[in-house]
């Protein structure tokens, strides 16, 4: 929970400036929950309801969107060459909409936008350890020595060797009649989704990661000698790509989603 001075809070809702709202805090003339408030640094919980003699003000809502991040758009607030997260999801006024960590140019999935800070922080943050899932495919042939490597923790050139990650192979072309999906997506608890009919690569894996650093799949799988032809996220912690949107709609979370990942009671944490 993100907790927001009183005083700025409301100057922020449009009660009057710092000066003024500091007045009419110390007045008493505003209660939060009901019960009045006089200390203008008073640390609020913005769930809570806040009231101007007696009226009910309208809050700083706290947004989380789901987007389904085409291929072809950047993570970022301008971009010169390509469409960004906000030509499909509007920024707000305030214009404090950001997306939680980055996806890469062409890659697709599951994206948090939001402008809730501590929540971005603290599923960004490497302590917290989120796992984030993705459908991969590539060239080359996914062996049991990758799903070995990727356990072990690759070194590719960070300060140290990544953690744990892991692969599960789908299919390789040689069987790709007869790919894992259904079973390995039951098993993850995702939907069962494989680019199969569309398939870039010669290997397809759904792959577990707890970082976030650039490129980092792509390079793990440069490592082993594979070059990734295509990367769709479909799960962040206990948040999973809704299958009803379409590449560009968003969602707001629902509630359940919403405290799940606000409580951080998951074991996807
Ligand atoms: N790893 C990558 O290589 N690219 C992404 O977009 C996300 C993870």
């Amino acid at each position: 929970m993100r907790f927001l001075r009183l005083d700025k809070y409301l100057a922020d809702a449009g009660l009057g400036s710092r000066s003024q709202v500091r007045q009419m805090i110390r007045r008493g003339d505003v209660t939060v929950d009901k019960r009045p408030v006089k200390d203008p640094a008073f640390s609020l919980d913005p769930s809570l309801s806040v009231e101007y003699q007696g009226r009910l003000l309208a809050s700083h809502p706290l947004t989380c969107y789901l987007f389904y991040k085409p291929a072809g758009c950047v993570c970022a607030a301008r971009d010169g060459a390509h469409p960004t997260i906000f030509n499909y999801v509007p920024q707000t006024r305030k214009k404090d909409l950001f997306s939680v960590g980055r996806l890469d140019l062409d890659t697709e999935g599951l994206l948090l936008v939001t402008n809730d800070g501590v929540l971005g922080h603290r599923l960004v943050s490497p302590r917290m350890h989120v796992d984030k899932t993705y459908y991969a495919e590539v060239n080359g042939h996914l062996a049991a020595e990758d799903v070995r490597a990727f356990a072990h923790g690759l070194d590719i050139g960070e300060k140290k060797p990544l953690e744990a990650a892991n692969l599960k192979i789908l299919c390789n072309r040689a069987d790709r009649s007869d790919p894992l999906v259904s079973i390995v997506a039951e098993e993850w608890e995702l939907e069962p989704w494989t680019n199969h009919d569309h398939a870039t690569g010669d290997a397809c894996a759904y792959v577990t990661i707890h970082e976030g650093k650039f490129h980092q799949i792509k390079r793990m799988f440069a490592k082993r000698g594979h070059e990734l032809t295509y990367l769709k996220r479909l799960r962040m912690g206990p948040l999973v790509l809704d299958p009803s949107l379409a590449p560009g709609q968003y969602r707001p979370l629902s509630k359940e989603e919403s405290d799940l990942v606000r409580s951080g009671e998951s074991s996807y944490f």
